[in-house]
């Protein structure tokens, strides 16, 4: 969470600085601040609230300078506020630093730094890095990079750090260990820094992304030196970004979130081009080639992922385990890590994450690698913590996806495992071929299929009308629409603010079934396939007990509209792929009730889009 952003070189840093924190706003929005270095002075702004409110606050100020950072916060220790708010700065102002992660021994080296007379004046972690940093230069007699390298051995935890001095106005420093950062090679002899590339993007697409416990010197007549903890010199890997800026604004769109959910016709396509042919009968994922035998013969395959990733990761097993009968095993990433699982060589821990920094994830992943297991990665953001860490993988190539409900990242992961079993199960004789054709072309024209579920955007817009007022959900659904029904209630109560809770339809006679009356809507997945008539016996249920039914039905369903209080057809597809078209409509009535109630879509409340806290 946070978002990191700083700028060195010849134009005016504030306006670069500023601008990249509005594209990074989704990682974090409660609170924003810059520190410039103009001549001899060392001018910070910071507000609690959006980046616009401290813009606003800033300007009018001086605001020049050729070298700056920026940061927007997700408050982990501390309030959100105007003195929380990063950049921190040292005692005697000559220092500004501000910080991504966590210190998780903050605590310790606060009371020894408050031993040696350092005051504190936020409730921060981070705080003790700026204080940190000025003791060991001070003492040691050295630069504030240097002291900054010198601090790092002494902290625990996670960070992405950048910090200039008015004593060194030509230079910038940044560390990572576990939370992103990215340097941007400008071609006027200027540098960019950010959590990720978004900001960047406009001026550069000569990147390199920072390693774990490496610091990044900039110098504006040295350039760029990497060296890592113990001080040694490292060779920088240049890369070219593939990202557009296009990718990056609305593009004519209320919110990021719903030109998201119509990205998907594209999105999905973007996923599996180049990875099959119907018609010449096959599928491959370059990035997995060399991992299908293992697979194919490990013990069992463990999906770990959080939140909407973790939902595409059921759809996987359902996927897998049908398809190419694979023992597929799907953990929440936090839970894995931390109660001691069994694995060892002949595992494959496979790790599903959009952003590919979340935190939960990736030690997840570190925890299977340092067991022996062979670690995968599914992830969007090219370049991420998570693909350079896993033996190999597959991008889902949905592009970047910036409101924080995910939507087109789900249906492109879901698009990827669907491949993945696809793969499996043919390599393994486990499909006829028939069966493996007919899944092929049907794959091939979900991107159709999915432009039809967009155009009941109306009907489910007043759909969302009559619900918008709903204080509880349910959803439902059986066998691989189960994982839908989930991500259904999710897209509802994170932007919308409504308590909602997915369930396995034949699980509702447990416990949920007390909480239907009149008032409350139950969404459901029942399409044609071997679970419908059970379905309809669990719709029929509902209405006995006057619940509300909006249903999600193939096209032409009779049985079902008979029943349930609305419809919404989506196009017959193989059951197989029921997941990719039944969420669209999932993802437009959480968006449309979001919107009547007035909440902010894009960037809810409490949520920040890369959770780089555990
Ligand atoms: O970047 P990741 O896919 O690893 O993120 C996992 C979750 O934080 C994420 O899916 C979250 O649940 C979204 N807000 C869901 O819309």
């Amino acid at each position: 969470m946070c978002g990191i952003v700083a700028y060195i070189g010849k134009k005016e840093a504030f306006p670069i600085v500023v601008k990249g924190l509005k594209r990074l706003e989704y990682r974090g929005y409660d609170s924003a601040g810059v520190a410039l270095l103009h001549g001899d002075q060392l001018n910070v702004y910071k507000k609690a609230g959006k980046v616009s409110v401290m813009e606003e606050f800033a300007l009018g100020q001086d605001v020049a300078g050729h070298a700056g950072i920026g940061h927007t916060r997700w408050a982990t220790h501390g309030e959100p506020s105007d003195v929380n708010a990063h950049p921190h700065t040292s005692m005697d102002g000559k220092i500004a630093l501000i910080h991504n992660g966590i210190i998780e021994n903050y605590d310790v080296l606060k009371r020894e730094l408050q031993n040696q007379g350092y005051i504190f004046k936020s409730e921060t972690d981070t705080e003790v890095i700026v204080h940190l940093v000025d003791y060991i230069s001070k003492k040691e007699h050295v630069w504030f990079g240097e002291a900054l390298r010198l601090a790092l051995s002494q902290v625990h935890g996670a960070y992405a750090i950048v910090a200039i001095s008015k004593e060194y106005p030509n230079r910038l420093v940044a560390a990572r260990k576990s939370s992103p950062l990215v340097v941007g090679i400008g071609a006027e002899g200027d540098f960019y820094l950010a959590s990720d590339a978004t900001p960047i993007v406009e001026y550069t697409k000569k990147v390199v992304y920072l390693d774990d416990e490496e610091i990044a010197v900039i110098d504006l007549e040295e350039g760029l030196k990497l060296y890592n903890i113990a001080d040694q010199e490292r060779t920088p890997f240049f890369q070219q970004l593939e990202m557009e800026l296009e990718a990056l604004e609305k593009g004519g769109y209320e919110h990021f979130m719903l030109k998201e959910i119509h990205e998907q016709p594209r999105s999905i396509h973007d996923c599996f081009r180049g990875r099959l042919n119907a018609e010449e009968a096959w599928v491959n994922l370059g990035g997995l080639r060399d991992y299908e035998q293992k697979m194919i013969t490990a013990n069992r395959l463990i999906i770990v992922a959080c939140g909407t990733s973790w939902h595409a990761g059921l759809v996987g097993e359902y996927l897998i385990e049908d398809l190419a009968r694979i023992n597929v095993e799907v953990e929440y990433a936090s839970e894995f890590r931390y109660r001691n699982p069994i694995l060892n060589e002949n595992d494959v821990v496979i790790a599903i994450s959009q952003s590919g920094e979340t935190a939960d994830t990736l030690a997840a992943l570190e925890l299977a690698k340092s067991k022996g297991a062979t670690i995968l990665g599914i992830c969007n953001v090219v370049g991420s913590s998570i693909s350079r860490l896993t033996d190999g993988g597959s991008y889902t190539h949905a592009g970047p996806e910036i409101g924080v409900a995910s939507t087109k990242a789900f249906t492109a992961q879901v698009t990827v495992l669907t491949l993945m079993a696809l793969s499996l199960a043919h390599k393994k004789g486990t499909i006829s071929e028939t069966h493996f054709r007919t899944l092929l072309a049907e794959l091939e024209a979900i991107p159709e299929k999915v432009k039809q579920v967009l155009e009941t955007d109306a009907l489910i817009e007043q759909i969302a009308a009559e619900y918008k007022d709903a204080s509880n959900a349910l959803y439902l659904g059986r066998g691989s629409s189960f994982p839908v029904a989930l991500e259904g209630a999710l897209k509802l109560k994170e932007i919308s603010y409504i308590h909602a809770e997915g369930y396995p339809a034949a699980e509702m006679k447990h416990g949920p079934i007390a909480l239907i009356d009149e008032n409350m809507p139950i969404f459901v997945i029942a399409t044609q396939g071997n679970s419908y008539e059970k379905v309809v016996s669990n719709i029929q249920e509902v209405k006995a007990r006057k619940g509300k039914v909006i249903a999600v039905v193939t096209e032409g369903d009779i049985q079902v509209r008979e029943m349930a209080d609305h419809v919404i057809e989506i196009p017959e597809t193989n059951e197989f792929l029921v997941p990719l078209l039944a969420t669209i409509p999932f993802q437009l009535l959480s968006y449309h009730i979001a919107v009547m109630r007035g909440c902010n879509v894009d960037q809810p409340r409490n949520l920040a889009k890369s959770v780089t806290v555990e």
